[in-house]
């Protein structure tokens, strides 16, 4: 059979990483696949790198040009960004090629544009590199787990936020430091703030609850909250509690509604995803019939993530001379049954609290806080006085039970209403992965 043959736009990391297991496992591949894949053609703002990296594939200087050329079957884009990728990626579909791309913000926010395009000129998009890296949780999510109905999905989908958390817990390390020390290690993105913000997070949880609840891509209503305002001293606190902070994409089917939310999560430290450390990923499906699956890898890296891009150009392969019929939906649901569906906002979502309040150190302090507590309908779980900051000053700590976020939200305007305690109170979510 003659090649399938390939056009990449970008030869950075994750481009460099796909030209290198292409050739390094060629044979394999084509053990697997029955044919060669070739790349054929490659667009880089660097003629030296692309005639270094790909020497027998043509330059194109133009990516418009090279996804409109006749000796290309796949674009693999991996320019990433919303700029001329998204041109890009319309332009090839437009021209009927099938499209393999890493690019998560480009399909988390102009999905609803994009996969309706390739529907309508017989393209497949795919873009299992675009979430945790070479973790093949889309390919999980779309078939694996098909015959279920997937209740909720909660991850650590990025990795430099796992690594700045882990390092500021084992090492008591500030933030600042240990994000130098990630951008060093180039495992943050080019602008950190997507990173430590929850953006990159927010654009991969988004891509995994339209696959989970076959709903359109809703990026903007995804509830983005980084980890760059945590303070050391509560994840010393969660630790000496049993809990580990987690950065998580949270997405939940509810009887009301969609969670879709990112935000630092206390998680108890039996729970294996308390134990994924450093720059590791880990997402955690919970669906009706197989129950509670794990998926644990590396979630960016060259090679890790050109394992997925592989991947993806060894299904498109496969299945190129097939019958559109029988392919399997961009978003794991028939086009015509992915139903928008509420996402609840963020003061209807249902988790338990961590909170952490500096309070004068006299009688009927606590009794004040606990009773704002139950005039809002919040039950306290657990509260520790942590120790006297000054002569007068205490702190204090409280788990609350589950609880809707509205009530948590009235109770610490109210508590922080009162004479006897110090604003802002710290409040982070807490969840006990159960459900
Ligand atoms: N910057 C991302 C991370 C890399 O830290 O996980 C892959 O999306």
């Amino acid at each position: 059979m003659k090649p399938v043959n390939i056009g990449l736009l970008g030869l950075g990391t994750v481009g460099g990483g796909t030209a290198a297991v292409l050739q390094n496992n060629a044979a394999e591949i084509s053990r697997r696949l029955g044919r060669n894949l070739r790349i054929s053609a490659v667009c880089d703002l660097s003629a030296e790198k692309a005639k270094e990296i790909c020497p027998d594939a043509a330059f194109v200087k133009n990516p418009l040009d090279l996804v409109a050329r006749e000796d290309v079957d796949i674009v693999v884009e991996l320019f990433g960004g919303t700029g001329i990728a998204k041109e890009a990626v319309l332009a090839a579909l437009q021209n009927g090629k099938h499209v393999v791309t890493a690019n998560k913000k480009l399909l988390a926010e102009y999905g609803n544009e994009i996969f309706p395009l390739a529907e309508e000129k017989n393209a497949v998009v795919q873009f299992e590199a675009a979430v945790a890296g070479g973790i093949p949780i889309i390919k999980a999510l779309r078939e694996g787990l098909a015959a279920n109905n997937i209740k909720s999905i909660a991850g650590i989908i990025n990795g430099t936020s796992n690594f700045i958390l882990t390092e500021m817990r084992e090492k008591g390390s500030a933030f600042a430091d240990v994000l130098k020390e990630a951008q060093a290690l180039g495992y943050a993105e080019a602008d950190p703030t997507f990173d430590i913000e929850g953006h990159d997070a927010g654009h991969k949880i988004t891509l995994m609850s339209a696959l989970a609840f076959g709903t359109p891509v809703n990026f903007q209503a995804c509830y983005l909250e980084g980890i760059s305002k945590l303070d050391s001293r509560d994840i010393k606190y969660a630790e000496e509690l049993g809990y580990r902070i987690k950065l998580l994409g949270i997405t939940r089917k509810t009887a009301k509604g969609i969670e879709l939310r990112v935000h630092p999560t206390l998680i108890p430290e039996s729970r294996l995803l308390a134990n994924v450390n450093g720059v590791m990923n880990a997402v955690r499906v919970n669906a009706d019939m197989v129950g509670e699956t794990l998926y644990y890898g590396a979630g960016a890296g060259a090679l890790p993530t050109a394992s997925a891009v592989v991947a993806d150009i060894i299904d498109i392969s496969r299945l190129i001379d097939a019958d559109t019929a029988h392919r399997v939906p961009h978003l794991a649901f028939q086009p015509a049954h992915v139903e928008a569906q509420t996402i609840l906002p963020m003061d209807e979502i249902t988790s338990s609290y961590y909170l952490r309040v500096q309070a004068e150190d006299k009688p009927g302090t606590l009794g004040k806080i606990a009773g704002v507590l139950a005039q809002n309908n919040v039950s306290i779980e657990a509260l520790i006085q942590k120790g006297v900051i000054d002569k007068t000053t205490a702190e204090i700590v409280i788990l609350t039970h589950s609880t809707v976020e509205k009530n948590i939200k009235a109770s610490i305007a109210a508590i922080e209403a009162l004479d006897c305690v110090e604003t802002p109170i710290t409040m982070i979510r807490m969840e006990s992965l159960h459900d």
